[in-house]
C-alpha cells in the first residue's frame, strides 16, 4: 500500500462575507471548496458539500454578521457536515467572534456566551479556531484546543503612519481597551488617553456619563476600539474629546458592525476619518459618506491559514503582538 503523505488543504466560505473569504482564496491560490446551499420550508439550514473532504485540512470562513445567529448556526453545520465526512482536521476561521462581547457575568442570571460560543464549535466537531481582535484575549481559553489569536494592528499601524502628523493621543473609549490603545501608542510614538464611560443597565448600547483621563488638549486624537456596534461609545468619546479642546479626531475600529443608528450618528459626529477593516461586511450607507477606509484583513488571514497548513508560526506574522 502506498501514502501519498501529501497535505491538501481546502478552504470554505459561508454567507456571512463572501467577498473577504474570495479574497483569501485568491491570496492562498486555491479555489473556495463548493457547497451546496439550501434551506428546508420552516428556516432550518441545509449544507452539503460537492467534492470529497475525506482527509483534507479545512477551513470554514464565517463572520458573525447580521444575521448572527443565522450565521453561526451556517458555520457550524458546515463544520458537523465537514467531521462527517472525514476531514482531517477543521479549523473555524471567524474573521468577527459573535457573541464575545460577554465574556463574563456582569450581574446575576446572566449568561457567558463567549465561552458557549467556543463549546458550540468543538460540539460541532471544530479542531481549532482562528479570530480576528478578540474582544478580551481570554476568550482564546474558553476552549480546550487551539485558538490563532490574529490582530489588525499591522494593518492600522501602517495606515496610521502614513496619515497622521502632529503631536497625537491614542485614546481609548473605556477603561478595557487601555492595553490596546498603549499598543498602538507605542507604534505610533503617541500619548495615550482613556475615556470613563458608564452604560446603562437596562438599555443595550447606550452610554451614559464619561470623563476623560489623559491628555487630549491641542492634540490629533485617535480613538481605538475593537467594534462599533450602533458607535454611541466612540461618537460620545469623540464628542467629549473635542470639548476638551482636540485639534482633530479619527477613529480606528477592527470590526464595524454599524447597526442601527450607526451610520447617522458617524454623519453628524466630529469624525475626521473612519478607518474599519472587512471582517465584516461593510454597509454601502458607510462607504458612501465618504470619510470611511476600510482596510482588508485578508493578507493576516491567508497568511495564517498557510501557516497553520504548514504547521508554521503564526505570532512569526504579527511580530508576537496576536496575545
Ligand atoms: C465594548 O466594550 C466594545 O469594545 C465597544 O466599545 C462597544 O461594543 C461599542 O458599542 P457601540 O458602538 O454600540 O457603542
Amino acid at each position: 500500500m502506498e501514502r501519498p503523505g501529501r497535505k491538501r488543504l481546502m478552504v470554505f466560505t459561508g454567507s456571512a462575507n463572501p467577498e473577504l473569504a474570495e479574497e483569501v482564496a485568491k491570496l492562498l491560490d486555491v479555489e473556495l471548496g463548493r457547497v451546496e446551499r439550501g434551506r428546508f420550508a420552516d428556516g432550518e439550514i441545509y449544507v452539503r458539500y460537492i467534492d470529497s473532504v475525506r482527509g483534507a485540512d479545512c477551513f470554514v470562513i464565517q463572520s458573525h454578521s447580521n444575521p448572527i445567529n443565522e450565521h453561526i448556526m451556517e458555520q457550524l453545520i458546515m463544520i458537523d457536515a465537514l467531521k462527517r465526512a472525514s476531514a482531517k482536521r477543521i479549523t473555524a476561521v471567524v474573521p468577527f467572534y459573535g457573541y464575545a462581547r460577554q465574556d463574563k457575568k456582569g450581574r446575576p442570571r446572566e449568561p457567558i456566551t463567549a465561552r458557549m460560543m467556543g463549546d458550540l464549535f468543538m460540539a460541532a466537531g471544530a479542531d481549532r479556531i482562528a479570530s480576528v481582535d478578540l474582544h478580551t484575549g481570554q476568550v482564546q481559553g474558553f476552549i480546550d484546543a487551539p485558538f490563532d489569536s490574529l490582530t489588525a494592528l499591522p494593518l492600522f499601524e501602517d495606515y496610521l503612519s502614513r496619515r497622521l502628523e502632529g503631536p497625537i493621543t491614542m485614546v481609548s473609549p473605556d477603561s478595557g481597551g487601555v492595553k490596546r490603545a498603549t499598543r498602538f501608542a507605542h507604534h505610533l510614538d503617541a500619548e495615550v488617553a482613556f475615556v470613563y464611560k458608564r452604560r446603562r443597565t437596562d438599555v443595550r448600547n447606550e452610554v451614559v456619563a464619561q470623563w476623560v483621563v489623559g491628555d487630549v488638549e491641542g492634540r490629533h486624537c485617535v480613538i481605538v476600539d475593537d467594534i462599533i456596534d450602533t458607535a454611541g461609545t466612540v461618537v460620545a468619546s469623540a464628542e467629549l474629546v473635542m470639548e476638551r479642546g482636540a485639534l482633530s479626531v479619527m477613529v480606528v475600529a477592527t470590526h464595524g458592525v454599524l447597526s442601527g443608528p450607526a451610520v447617522k450618528r458617524i454623519s453628524t459626529a466630529p469624525i475626521s476619518e473612519l478607518v474599519i477593516t472587512n471582517t465584516l461586511p461593510i454597509a454601502k450607507e458607510a462607504v458612501a459618506l465618504g470619510n470611511v477606509t476600510v482596510l482588508s484583513v485578508a493578507p493576516l488571514v491567508a497568511g495564517t491559514i498557510e501557516a497553520i497548513f504548514n504547521d508554521a508560526s503564526v505570532s512569526e506574522i504579527f511580530k508576537g503582538e496576536n496575545t
